[in-house]
């Protein structure tokens, strides 16, 4: 029981939630950082939580192959229901009770524009519950905002912010934002795929288990953590 989450490198994250595989935005082909490919990951569910490219990703095939169901927006849903995928279109603030639990699309400040210049409605971020209990919180492609406080206040057993900065919070923000959701774990995301989101997740770490009572987990591609 509970969630396994394995991070693939970049913002994407696989979530074993009691015995479910829900994919995180799957970007596997083009990623350097990615520790897998995309014929080889499971998937039950794929959540997109934006239209950009390293989010979207191999969406299309690896949904095509398992059978997978693609929740996301339903600007995004449409679109992917046009190529053959099934789907299961939300939006922000509202939830909806899969057989893994409890998902949520919370707010993003990003863009979320489609690869092929289509209107990918507004970017989210992931709020999950499993039916045993664990909440998650994917923060996916953000700036911080201050509501952030209110996620905080669902209790939240583990959190994963992006830290690369340039595209989204930077180290300085992220820890704001952990101060923000006070969650019992931290896992850094979207850095070091490429040489513009460079950062130092150790020292990022250091910070978080200094000024904060949240513990830090810094992952390589490929590691995963249990809750
Ligand atoms: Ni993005
Ligand atoms: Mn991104």
């Amino acid at each position: 029981m509970g969630i396994n989450l394995t991070w693939y490198g970049h913002g994407t994250v696989g979530l074993d939630v009691d015995g479910q595989n829900v994919l995180v935005d799957p970007f596997f082909t083009g990623n350097p950082a990615a520790s897998t490919t995309a014929d080889k990951v499971e998937a039950d569910f794929i959540v997109v939580s934006h239209g950009h490219g390293d989010h979207v990703g191999d969406t299309v095939d690896i949904a095509k192959r398992t059978g997978a169901q693609v929740i996301t927006n339903a600007e995004m849903a449409n679109w992917f229901e046009a190529q053959g995928l099934t789907t299961h279109g939300q939006h922000l603030g509202g939830g909806f009770n899969h057989p893994f639990g409890y998902l949520k699309l919370t707010q993003a400040i990003h863009g979320s524009g489609l690869p092929d210049g289509s209107y990918g409605g507004n970017p989210a971020g992931i709020l999950l519950r499993a039916k045993s209990g664990e909440k998650v919180y994917l923060a996916c492609d953000t700036g911080l905002f201050s509501d952030m406080q209110l996620i905080g206040e669902e209790g939240l057993d583990l959190a994963t912010l992006p830290i690369g900065d340039n595209y989204t919070m930077g180290p300085d923000d992220a820890l704001k934002a952990v101060k923000y959701l006070e969650p019992k774990n931290v896992i850094p995301v979207h850095y070091n795929t490429w040489d513009l989101i460079a950062q130092d997740a150790d020292a990022w770490a250091e910070r978080v288990n200094a000024e904060t009572k949240t513990k830090a987990h810094v992952l390589q591609p490929g590691d995963e953590f249990n809750i």
